[in-house]
Order: C-alpha cells, then sequence, then structure tokens
C-alpha cells in the first residue's frame, strides 16, 4: 500500500468522532486500543472488499479443478493464473524469501506447506489451501479445506468442527468486545469437541499490508486484549489438530509447519471487517 495514498485517505476520512470518543474512553480505562492508522477508512475497505472477490475466485477456481493423483504444483499454477489474469497479485511469492504463490497444507500439515512438483494429493487426504491476493495494493486473505476423495469419518469430523471454529470465532468478533473473546469461543468449543488448537500462531490485521497488528491468537481469555473497533480488518483462521496443538517449523525449508505428534490438522480462514453493528466477511 502506497504510503502516500493511505496518508490522503486518512485526511478525507477521518475516524467518526463518535468511534474515535469511544475509544478513547476505553484508552482512558487502561484498555490496549490499536493505532488510528490501522482502523479501515470507507475507501480501504471497499479496496480490501475488491481484492477478496478475486482471492473467492481464485479458491473457487481451485475447488473446482482439485482431484486425487494432482500435484500441489498444480494449485500453485491455478491459483497464480487466476489471480494475474483478475488483475492481481499473489501475496505469498516472495514473501519473507517464501517461495510459490500459494500454500497447500496436507494431513499433519498445520499450514505453510509450499506447492512442488514433488508432493501429490493422494486420495482421502485433506488439505488447506490458503490464498492472499494483492489488488491495488490491499490485501485480502482466506483458505479453506478440501477433502480429496474418499475421506475418513475422522478426517470429515476435523474439518467440518475447524470450519465451525471459523464460524464461532466470527459471531464472538463484536465490536467494543476485545480480540481475547474470539480465541476463548474456539478454544472451548474445539475443547469440548476433543481437539486442540495451535496456540504459537493465528490470526492478525490485514489490508494495508499482509500482517498487521493484532494477533489473533485462537486459544486466548475473554475479557483480554486489543479493543475490537469498528473499521478493523483482521483475520480468523484457527488451526486445529485432532491430538495435542504442539508444532514444529520443518528445518529443511524453514516454512512448512507440521504438528508434533504427527496428528492430523484443519483450518478454515477468513478476512472480516467489524462494523458498528457487529462484522462482515470480505473474503466471501
Ligand atoms: N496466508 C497465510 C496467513 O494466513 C500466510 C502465509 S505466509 C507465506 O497468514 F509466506 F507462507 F505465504
Ligand atoms: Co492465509
Ligand atoms: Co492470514
Amino acid at each position: 500500500m502506497d504510503k502516500k495514498l493511505w496518508k490522503e485517505i486518512d485526511e478525507r476520512e477521518p475516524i467518526p468522532a463518535h468511534i474515535k470518543a469511544r475509544m478513547e474512553e476505553f484508552v482512558a480505562m487502561g484498555v490496549e486500543v490499536l493505532d488510528d492508522k490501522w482502523i479501515k477508512r470507507p475507501t480501504m475497505i471497499e479496496g480490501i472488499r475488491k481484492a477478496g472477490v478475486i482471492n473467492t475466485g481464485v479458491l473457487d477456481a481451485v475447488a473446482a479443478e482439485i482431484k486425487p493423483g494432482m500435484r500441489t504444483s498444480e494449485i500453485d499454477k491455478i491459483v497464480r493464473e487466476y489471480t494475474t489474469a483478475h488483475g492481481g497479485i499473489c501475496a505469498p511469492y516472495h514473501y519473507m524469501g517464501y517461495p510459490k504463490s500459494v500454500c497447500t497444507s496436507i494431513n499433519k500439515e498445520v499450514c505453510h506447506g509450499i506447492p512442488s512438483r514433488l508432493v501429490k494429493i493422494h486420495d482421502g487426504d485433506i488439505i488447506n489451501v490458503d490464498c492472499t491476493t494483492i489488488l491495488d495494493g490491499y490485501y485480502a486473505d482466506a483458505s479453506r479445506m478440501f477433502m480429496v476423495g474418499n475421506v475418513s469419518k475422522e478426517r470429515k469430523r476435523l474439518v467440518e468442527v475447524a470450519k465451525k471454529c471459523l464460524e464461532i470465532g466470527i459471531a464472538a468478533a463484536q465490536p467494543w468486545t476485545r480480540i481475547g473473546d474470539i480465541g476463548a469461543a474456539i478454544a472451548s468449543y474445539a475443547h469440548s469437541m476433543g481437539y486442540s488448537v495451535v496456540k504459537t500462531m493465528g490470526g492478525h490485521g490485514v489490508g494495508l499490508e499482509f500482517h498487521e497488528d493484532p494477533f489473533v491468537c485462537h486459544d486466548a481469555t475473554a475479557h483480554t486484549g486489543t479493543l475490537l473497533v469498528p473499521g478493523m480488518v483482521i483475520t480468523i483462521e484457527p488451526m486445529i489438530n485432532a491430538g495435542r496443538a504442539a508444532v514444529f517449523i520443518d528445518p529443511l525449508n524453514e516454512w512448512t509447519v507440521y504438528t508434533k505428534d504427527k496428528s492430523d490438522s484443519a483450518q478454515w480462514e477468513h478476512t472480516i471487517v467489524i462494523t458498528e453493528t457487529g462484522n462482515e466477511i470480505l473474503t466471501y
């Protein structure tokens, strides 16, 4: 995002006075409140929404083609071609040295799986495809699980519970509540279903950059953490493990995250904007 344009929008579309006043009340009470510059204005939200439309199209294109026997490098190609054909840029490509355009994480891979010619998707696999699109400098980030071929009922349940975790997290993301309320709601449900929640990685502010503040922990304490203010754009992307929560990073590629106990993991992600009455998903 061009810093000059960013400043122009900030001057043209200031944070509404009644919202600013309420933010200051929370600051006075000692609550952590995000810096004004990360509270998105209408022009920015429209930009992120447009990036979200392409990002959703990318995931739909993957959904239409994914099948057993496919290589994850083919998913990378679909993502790259759809994105560029629609005027977007794949944010992962060369982000902090990441080599590909999308993340493809299979079974015990939690996230940041790197597409490869050497990796085939097998019948019965569950795979997360995580896409982030930049359009006109704005970022939208979302991921889905795909159940490929005949998937066991255990894996199906994990994928469905992980999806419900995202929905519960979104429902908890209400204006003037706290970021910890999101993770508290998710973890309580996930644990009740016998699963664990990855704590060391999580959601994030998004829109003007790929990863902005705040960090969105999916296993957190209610009524704690940063205030949720109308205009904040965040991702919610719970990583749910069938076994224990512990993870490790592949020492060879320094990206791919696996469950330590080799249990399966599932994740769904949306980009949402907090509004005055609730929130809105920008990646549908
Ligand atoms: N899309 C991931 C997220 O949800 C980040 C991937 S970073 C990459 O935050 F470099 F691996 F692409
Ligand atoms: Co993502
Ligand atoms: Co994300």
